[in-house]
């Protein structure tokens, strides 16, 4: 338990939707005041705060968690990620770090199933054909994808969000294999079939889907190297962190064919986008909107309050990161 106050004094660093601003509201002594340097604005109020809501775009790096007032005691990040956050340095200073797993899992993970239809079929052309209005009519030869019937998906990383994406690509016909850093204990159950690396991931793959965190050991993952390894006819699919991607080195694989299609929900630099990929219409990508649901956008912020006010009350959520 950290604080003896009533209710806790928080700083809201982004914008949220009405409903889940009111809740927070009715919870908090909340101030909104949306800022992507969130430290620096504490520092400059003069006023106390126990807590920080935060999202990804109001990002905790070491200096910014080294420069929050003594008041400020826990972070909490509206999103299931967080690479935006140092923990490192949160863990230094003591301070309490908390986050939205499980809620925004289904989202993700319908949202994954979307980019890797889009990819297969071809959306990225199909859009513009009609909405170009350059459709001259159907014709047998138009827009050929590939089916997702029958194709092996290899997910890299089966969390939550991993093994949900799972169950709905079984529902399309497709056979499941993984990559993660240990055999999970049902995947034989579960119809999983464990692969020992990326390399041999990619190499066994139809569609190659990242559903890993972006950590010192993904960060970078997929490039040339790896992706020599790809069998032909490829889809990529990334829903987790565009720097698990190395650009250039996709960019050249879907440009050569060597990849055939990627569906991207993400990106390194976000809200920047590699120039190569507008020019590339075997990509299906999309403004990050994994978790952009109405239900998990609540879920998203209803686990934080409550979270808050556990750790308020001197108990431990599941949610806490550090
Ligand atoms: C997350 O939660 O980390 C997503 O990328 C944004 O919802």
């Amino acid at each position: 338990m950290t604080s003896t106050r009533e209710r806790l004094s928080v700083w809201v660093a982004s914008t949220f939707l009405p409903e889940v601003e009111a809740e927070i509201a009715e919870v908090f002594d909340a101030s909104f005041e949306p800022t992507s340097e969130p430290a620096q604005a504490i520092i400059r109020s003069d006023r106390d705060f126990d807590a920080l809501l935060v999202s990804l775009d109001a990002p905790m790096p070491a200096e910014a968690i080294e420069a929050l007032p003594e008041s400020v005691r826990a972070i909490a990040t509206y999103s299931v990620g967080t690479d935006h956050i140092d923990l490192v340095a949160a863990r230094k200073r003591g301070i309490a770090v908390f986050n939205t797993p499980g809620v925004l899992s289904d989202s993700v993970a319908e949202n994954a199933i979307f980019l890797m239809l889009g990819a297969a079929r071809r959306a990225t052309e199909s859009i513009a054909l009609i909405r170009d209005r350059k459709w001259p009519g159907w014709n047998p030869t138009q827009i050929v994808g590939v089916e997702l019937s029958g194709r092996r998906l290899g997910i890299l990383g089966l969390g939550d969000i991993g093994r949900r994406i799972a169950t709905r690509a079984q529902a399309l016909g497709m056979e499941i294999l993984y990559c993660n850093r240990s055999r999970v204990a049902d995947d034989e159950d579960r119809g999983f079939a464990f692969r020992a690396s990326p390399e041999e991931l990619i190499a066994d793959a139809d569609v190659f889907m990242i559903a890993a965190p972006s950590t010192s050991e993904t960060r970078g993952l997929v490039d040339t190297e790896l992706l020599l390894h790809a069998r032909p006819g490829l889809i990529l699919v990334n829903v987790a962190r565009g720097d698990i991607v190395v650009d250039e080195a996709l960019i050249e694989a879907l440009s050569e064919g060597r990849v055939w299609a990627a569906g991207l929900d993400v990106f390194a630099g976000e809200p920047d986008v590699a120039p190569g990929y507008f020019d590339l219409p075997n990509v299906f990508m999309l403004p990050h909107i994994g978790s952009s649901t109405i239900e998990a956008r609540l879920r998203m912020g209803r686990i934080l309050i409550e979270a808050l006010e556990a750790w308020r009350r001197g108990h431990a959520p599941a949610n806490r990161v550090c």
